[in-house]
């Protein structure tokens, strides 16, 4: 899709077809109260166009209803399709990416090629963020999990207009605009990582698609394999991948902000720590058959992180960023770790040992290889995390496909997440740390073990993060239900979601000096 920006009144914009959003202006809030559609633009030919049917009563402006008409009189489009966004005291950047989405998914299996969207007028709603919100929904649409089919090459929009009336704050809508084509463009690149099967995407192979984005987008690359993880002593890292003919990967990426200087850098340093399974079939604690094929998603961590490395490249904040991913490959084999065996971490940049580790499960491997990424971005010297993980499934099992398990030790980098949350649109709900959670994972015969028995999974599994993250202020995402979508949602086809890049790229943005 090639999207371009235009100052015009969409009325006379010549394109296939023109979106518009409109609200329900109704606001008594009794049953009987008819909606009342409100178009979100003060262009009166459109106005015109669709009195009609807009009083009608056919379309209530409900949030994604859609109305389709065709050769609209007095407009340049050969069609106008008017997307609701429900209460129009309520528009959102959220409720503009679900209704962009909608249009676009409404379009593209229609055979139709060409899109403009007026950009809404609303109040409530500053040009930036929507203009930033409406060019992000178009290209996340646009994009589905189609590299593998031969018979749907061919099914994208290939002209996205996004129409802004002349007059109106230019500054803001080019910068929101540029913005949110970074960021999708961003998001799709892990979307495509996260697609990708295990034998499409090794962790050698992962490696070589992180370094080549780094150096598209300018960003510092350095990718090792086992024997750097000997000279690191990551024996938890190492573990994982002892059972697989495929090397391990640990992708390190290096932002520094415009005229950085090691010598003099005050500011923070962030760490982006990713889990980059590239397949988990439990290894000897093998998982059942059934959807382990999905099981290649459990990279999907690592993606966020290189994502958001790659919109943070673009997008330049000044701030230093940091992002290793520990990739690897969960198998069975006659080398593959066994239940019982006891492993020693990475030793700690103060010197002290590396913890010991009783392996419980060897299913639980997202936390070994993230247990020594954690150490070694301290070791790098980051002064804030922040790691994502499709880690357990017992936070599925608590949150469902809507939102991603969230965990900190530190209350003013979790509000930080929190605030950025506001701007990205995607949801994370906390679950707690604590004493009690160690309790389960203690071991009778090492330092600790790696699972902490059938309840509370998701926090015993952060808890053991915990004890890599130390003192350092962490933030922990299980997107172990959020990286990959089972339905398709208004502006995310169903497959590889991408979930994560916008918001990690906002929690960096929000340590700006
Ligand atoms: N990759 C899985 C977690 C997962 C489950 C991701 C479902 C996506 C969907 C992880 O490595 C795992 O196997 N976790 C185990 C931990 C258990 C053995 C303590 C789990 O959740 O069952
Ligand atoms: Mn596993
Ligand atoms: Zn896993």
């Amino acid at each position: 899709m090639k999207t371009e920006l235009v100052f015009a009144t969409p009325a006379g914009i010549e394109t296939e077809v023109l979106v518009v959003l409109a609200g329900d202006a109704q606001t008594e809030k009794s049953p009987d109260a008819k909606p009342q559609p409100l178009l979100l633009t003060s262009d009166t030919t459109i106005q015109s166009a669709a009195a009609a049917v807009l009083t009608s009563g056919e379309f209530k402006a409900g949030a994604n209803e859609t109305l389709l008409l065709h050769a609209p009189a007095g407009l340049a489009a050969k069609r106008l399709l008017i997307v609701g966004v429900g209460k129009s005291a309520k528009v959102t950047a959220h409720s503009v990416r679900s209704a962009v989405g909608t249009a676009i998914r409404f379009v593209k299996p229609r055979g139709i090629r060409s899109v403009a969207f007026a950009l809404p007028e609303a109040a409530e709603l500053p040009v930036g963020p929507s203009s930033r919100a409406a060019v992000e929904a178009a290209l996340l649409s646009d994009y589905d999990p189609d590299t593998y089919r031969s018979d749907r090459k061919d099914l994208s929009v290939y002209d996205f207009k996004l129409v802004a009336p002349a007059g109106t704050d230019a500054a803001a809508i080019n910068v929101g605009y540029a913005e949110g084509v970074i960021v999708a463009e961003s998001q799709n690149f892990a979307r495509e990582l996260v697609n990708e099967p295990g034998n499409k995407l090794t962790p050698t192979i992962l490696g070589q698609r992180a370094a080549a984005m780094a150096e598209k987008v300018g960003l510092k690359s350095e990718v090792y394999s086992t024997e750097k993880l000997h000279e690191l002593k990551m024996g938890a890292f190492w573990s994982v991948s002892q059972g697989s003919a495929e090397p391990p990967a640990l992708i390190v990426l290096t932002y520094e902000p415009e005229g950085y200087d090691a010598a003099t850098y005050k500011g923070p340093v962030l760490g982006l720590v990713g889990k980059g399974i590239t397949f988990d079939t439990g290894g000897i604690s093998i998982k059942p058959a059934e959807k382990m094929e999905l099981m290649k998603y459990d990279m999907g961590g690592s993606a966020a992180m290189l994502g958001a490395m790659c919109a943070i490249a673009q997008i330049k904040p000044k701030v230093k960023v940091i992002s290793v991913v520990c990739s690897a490959e969960n198998m069975p084999d006659g080398k593959a770790q066994k239940p019982g065996d006891v492993q020693i971490a990475m030793p700690f940049k103060d010197g002290k040992p590396g913890k010991s580790i009783e392996i419980i499960n060897t299913d639980a491997e997202g936390r070994l290889v993230l247990a020594d990424g954690l150490t070694y971005a301290r070791q790098l010297g980051c002064t804030h995390l922040i790691d994502a993980a499709t880690l357990t499934g017992a936070c599925v099992v608590a949150l469902g496909p809507v939102s991603a398990g969230g965990f900190s030790n530190d209350e003013e980098t979790y509000a930080k997440l929190n605030q950025a949350l506001t701007i990205s649109g995607e949801k994370v709900w906390r679950l707690p740390l604590g004493d009690e959670y160690y309790e389960a994972i203690r071991s009778d015969i090492a330092d600790i073990k790696n699972t902490g028995g059938r309840w509370g999974g998701a926090s015993t599994a952060a808890q053991f993060l915990q004890v890599f993250a130390g003192d350092t202020p962490w933030i922990h995402l299980d997107i172990a239900g959020m990286a990959w979508y089972e339905d398709t949602k208004p502006f995310i086809a169903k497959g590889p979601s991408g979930f994560g890049v916008r918001s990690i790229l906002e929690w960096v943005r929000s340590y700006e000096s």
